[in-house]
């Protein structure tokens, strides 16, 4: 029996059955994003409503990325790929993988024997699969329907999982985090990259006139919903960020936890090992 994560005694903590897993306790916090759905008239679960919005945006979301972010986020990317170099990872999970831009990106980089994807989107893992195949790259990548709540591999499978703009639009973030750290093989290292908020007074005005006025106008214009940019905001808003996040990653067992603010703090990196 586990009782790593015992440390952490929330309201609703209780003892799960696992198949082929052992009995772990799962730690039920609920945080304020949690809660943030694309759209709150909806009787859908977020999960379900977040996999809905992807695939409505799936043909027009490496489009907007590339758009709305001038390209930076090909550099962010990269930044957080290469917090695994020193571990050579062989086999590395990229949970929450949408269009498959990180593994893809982690072949080069990387250069590890198989990377696995999953997500929740359909939509999303079609257009993956066609860059995949363009690439030459199935037999390094899969690419399979997969939550990161209920992950479907045995413990310790991994030497690196990465989670990229994928952690925020978990329905509790602290299941998908237990599971990661459960299919993580020990000395194992989960990489995460996610939007975060500026500091600094003139990049903060700047940043909430693009949030608030460019990114859903864009998001309505190029990919004709609105409403999924306009619940980016809102999300990235309740978003536990910094020392909070790595406060949750060390709570739940991970090992040397840290943070790094990429671009004035639109954007970090968030790292912890098993
Ligand atoms: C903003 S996209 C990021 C995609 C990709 N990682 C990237 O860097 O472009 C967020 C992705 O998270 C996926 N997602 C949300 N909740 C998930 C969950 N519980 N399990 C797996 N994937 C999830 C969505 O379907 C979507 O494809």
């Amino acid at each position: 029996m586990n009782f790593a994560n015992c440390k952490l005694q929330t309201a609703n903590c209780q003892l799960q059955p696992l198949s082929q897993k052992p009995l772990i306790f799962a730690p039920m916090t609920e945080f304020a994003h949690d809660t943030v759905v694309p759209d709150k008239t909806s009787s859908l679960s977020k999960k379900q409503q977040v996999a809905e919005m992807f695939d409505g945006i799936a043909f027009r979301y490496d489009f907007l990325n590339r758009f709305l972010s001038a390209g930076i986020d090909v550099k962010w990317r990269k930044k957080a790929l290469r917090q695994l170099l020193s571990l050579q990872p062989k086999h590395i999970l990229d949970v929450a993988t949408g269009t498959a831009d990180m593994a893809i990106m982690a072949t080069a980089i990387l250069q590890p024997e198989k990377i696995t994807g999953i997500d929740i989107s359909d939509g999303m893992l079609d257009v993956g699969r066609k860059k995949v195949e363009k690439l030459g790259l199935q037999k390094t990548i899969e690419l399979l329907n997969g939550d990161s709540e209920t992950i479907n591999f045995d413990n310790n499978s991994f030497d690196a999982v990465t989670v990229a703009f994928g952690v925020r639009n978990f329905q509790h973030l602290e299941k998908g985090l237990s599971e990661i750290f459960r299919v993580l093989k020990p000395g194992g290292k989960l990489v995460v990259l996610e939007f975060s908020r500026p500091k600094m007074v003139g990049a903060k005005a700047m940043y909430n006139l693009y949030m608030k006025i460019v990114a859903p106008n864009m998001g309505k214009l190029f990919s004709k919903n609105r409403s999924a940019y306009e619940y980016l905001d809102q999300s990235i808003k309740k978003f536990p960020e910094g020392k909070d996040f790595t406060n949750i990653l060390d709570n739940l067992g991970y090992q040397h936890t840290y943070s790094k603010p990429l671009s004035l703090g639109i954007c970090s990196i968030y790292c912890g090992e098993k």
